[in-house]
C-alpha cells in the first residue's frame, strides 16, 4: 500500500504504508520494501530491564519511495542511518517513519540501521495474554505472536515478509542467551557474554525468540545428525528430562507424517511457569512454559512444518496453524494406539470432549477460517474445528491422498506463505472431480454448527 507521492522534503516516491491491510492488525507490517535479513545486536541487563539495540536490516525496495515505515512499539530511538547516512524520522505510536536522504530506487536494496534503548514492553493482546518483552525472576522472554517483536526490535512484523536473522546478545557474564537457529560464537569480556545465533531459513518476525536465564543448556544430535539445542530453567529439569529425551522419537514420527524437517536444527526452551501462560512454537526451538507434555511437544514441533515453514499470509489464516498442529496431536494419539482422529473428532462433535460444557460449545462459537475480530484469533474454534476441517478433508480425499496432503502441502510452500485461498485452490488441485465447497462452507468458513 503506498499514499503521497513526492514528499516536502522533495525525495521523489511513494510513501510506504504504515500497513500491509491485516484484516485484524491494520498497522502490522509496512508497504513499499521487503526485508531479507536482520542482524540484531542486543545487550540486556535484567537487573534494570535495559535493553541496548542495534538493528541493521537489509531490505528491497518494491518501488521508488520518499519514505518508509518500520514498526517499533516503546523505546527510544537514538540514530536512524540509510546506507550509512543520517536519516531524518519520526515515531507515532507503533510506526517509525525513516526519510532516507534522496529517497529510494525501486528493486534496489538498501541498509537501515537503527540504534535505540530503554525498558522493553510487554504488550497486552486482544486477547488479553503477554507477549513482547516477559521479564523473568533471572532474565527474560521474548516473544512475539502476533506482534509482540515489534517491542525488541524494530522491523516489518508481519508473517507476510520472511527473512533470515543473526541475533547477537551480550547478557550479564553468568547468564545465558538462546535464540533461533544455531549458535554462531560466544564470547565472554568483562563480565559480560555474548551469545550469537544464526537463522538462514527465512523467519517470520513473530517466531524471533530471545530467552534470557540461568538456563541449563545441552546440544545433542538426532540420528541423522540435526542439532538439538534446549536451555531449562533449573526448577524446570527434572520434570523435563522425559519429555525432552522424547524430542528426537517425536521429530523422526512428525517427519514420517509431514515429510522431511524443514530447518537445520531443533531443540526447545523450558522456562519457569508463571512469566508466560502458554507455549509458543518460536522458530527451531519452542518456548514451553514449564515442562510440557509429550503431547504439547507434538503440537508445537508440528508448529515448525505448520506455520513456521509455511507461515500464514495473513492472521486471518491463523487456522492453518493451530488447525494442523491440533490435528498433528490427534494423529499422534492415532499411531501410538491410543484414540483415533474420528473418535476425538466424534468426541468433540458429540459435545463430549470438554468436562465443562461451555467448552465444548464454544468449539462452534466462530467459523475457523473467519474468527470476528483479533481477540479471538486463538480462540477455541482455531485450534479444534480447524483440526476438525482437517479431519473432514481426510474424510473427502481418502487416506492416500490425505497423507500426500500432510507431506506435499508444507514441501510446496517451504520457507514460504500461504493463504486460506491458496489452500483451498490447492487442495482442490488435489482431489480432481470432488465437490468440496461444501465442506468449506459447512466446516470452514460457515457460521455454527454443521449437521452431521
Ligand atoms: N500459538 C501458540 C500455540 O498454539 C499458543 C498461543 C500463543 C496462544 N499466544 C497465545 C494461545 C495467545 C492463546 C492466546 O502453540
Ligand atoms: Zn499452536
Amino acid at each position: 500500500m503506498t499514499a503521497g507521492c513526492a514528499t516536502a522534503d522533495g525525495a521523489p516516491g511513494a510513501v510506504g504504508g504504515a500497513g500491509v491491510g491485516d484484516p485484524y492488525f491494520p498497522r502490522a507490517g509496512n508497504g513499499g520494501y521487503d526485508v531479507t535479513h536482520y542482524a540484531l545486536d542486543l545487550t540486556y541487563t535484567p537487573g534494570d530491564r535495559r535493553l541496548t539495540g542495534r538493528a541493521l536490516l537489509t531490505a528491497r525496495a518494491a518501488e521508488d519511495l520518499s519514505a518508509f515505515n518500520l514498526d517499533l512499539e516503546g523505546l527510544t530511538v537514538e540514530t536512524v542511518e540509510v546506507d550509512g547516512e543520517q536519516a531524518r524520522w519520526e515515531r507515532e505510536g507503533q510506526e517509525l517513519t525513516v526519510h532516507p536522504p534522496g529517497g529510494l530506487t525501486g528493486g534496489a536494496d538498501f541498509r537501515v540501521a537503527v540504534a535505540y534503548a530503554g525498558r522493553p514492553r510487554t504488550i497486552t493482546d486482544p486477547d488479553g495474554s503477554k507477549e513482547g518483552w516477559l521479564p523473568t525472576p533471572d532474565g527474560a522472554l521474548a516473544l512475539g505472536q502476533p506482534v509482540g517483536s515489534m517491542a525488541w526490535f524494530p522491523g516489518n512484523h508481519h508473517p507476510s515478509d520472511k527473512a533470515a536473522y543473526d541475533i547477537a546478545v551480550t547478557v550479564p557474564e553468568g547468564l545465558t542467551a538462546v535464540s533461533n537457529g544455531e549458535p554462531a560464537g560466544q564470547r565472554t569480556a568483562d563480565g559480560r557474554t555474548t551469545f550469537t545465533w544464526r537463522t538462514t531459513e527465512q523467519m517470520a518476525s513473530y517466531l524471533a525468540t530471545v530467552a534470557i536465564g540461568r538456563y541449563r543448556v545441552s546440544r545433542t544430535s538426532t540420528e541423522d545428525g540435526l542439532p538439538v539445542h534446549t536451555a531449562v530453567d533449573p526448577a524446570e529439569a527434572a520434570p523435563s528430562r522425559a519429555v525432552l529425551a522424547q524430542l528426537p522419537e517425536v521429530l523422526g514420527w512428525a517427519q514420517g507424517r509431514f515429510g522431511p524437517y524443514p530447518f537445520s536444527s531443533t531443540g526447545a526452551v523450558v522456562d519457569r511457569a508463571g512469566a508466560l501462560g502458554y507455549a509458543l512454537e518460536t522458530q527451531n526451538r519452542p518456548v514451553f512454559p514449564g515442562a510440557p507434555t509429550v503431547r504439547l511437544l507434538v503440537h508445537e514441533l508440528a508448529h515448525q512444518w505448520y506455520g513456521n515453514s509455511v507461515t500464514p499470509k495473513t492472521w486471518r489464516d491463523m487456522w492453518l496453524n493451530e488447525g494442523f498442529a491440533t490435528y498433528a496431536e490427534w494423529l499422534w494419539e492415532e499411531d501410538q494406539g491410543g484414540l483415533t482422529a474420528q473418535q476425538t473428532f466424534d468426541a468433540l462433535y458429540s459435545g463430549t470432549y470438554y468436562p465443562d460444557p461451555a467448552e465444548n460449545r464454544a468449539v462452534w462459537s466462530f467459523p475457523p477460517g473467519d474468527p470476528p475480530d483479533a481477540a479471538h484469533i486463538s480462540g477455541r474454534p482455531v485450534y479444534d474445528r480447524g483440526a476438525m476441517v482437517v479431519h473432514k478433508i481426510r474424510e473427502a480425499l481418502g487416506e492416500p491422498a490425505f497423507e500426500a496432503l500432510l507431506r506435499d502441502w508444507p514441501a510446496t510452500h517451504r520457507e514460504s506463505t500461504a493463504s486460506t485461498r491458496d489452500f483451498m485452490t490447492w487442495v482442490e488441485s488435489k482431489a480432481p472431480g470432488k465437490n468440496l465447497t461444501p465442506l468449506w462452507e459447512n466446516w470452514l468458513l460457515g457460521e455454527g454448527k454443521p449437521t452431521a
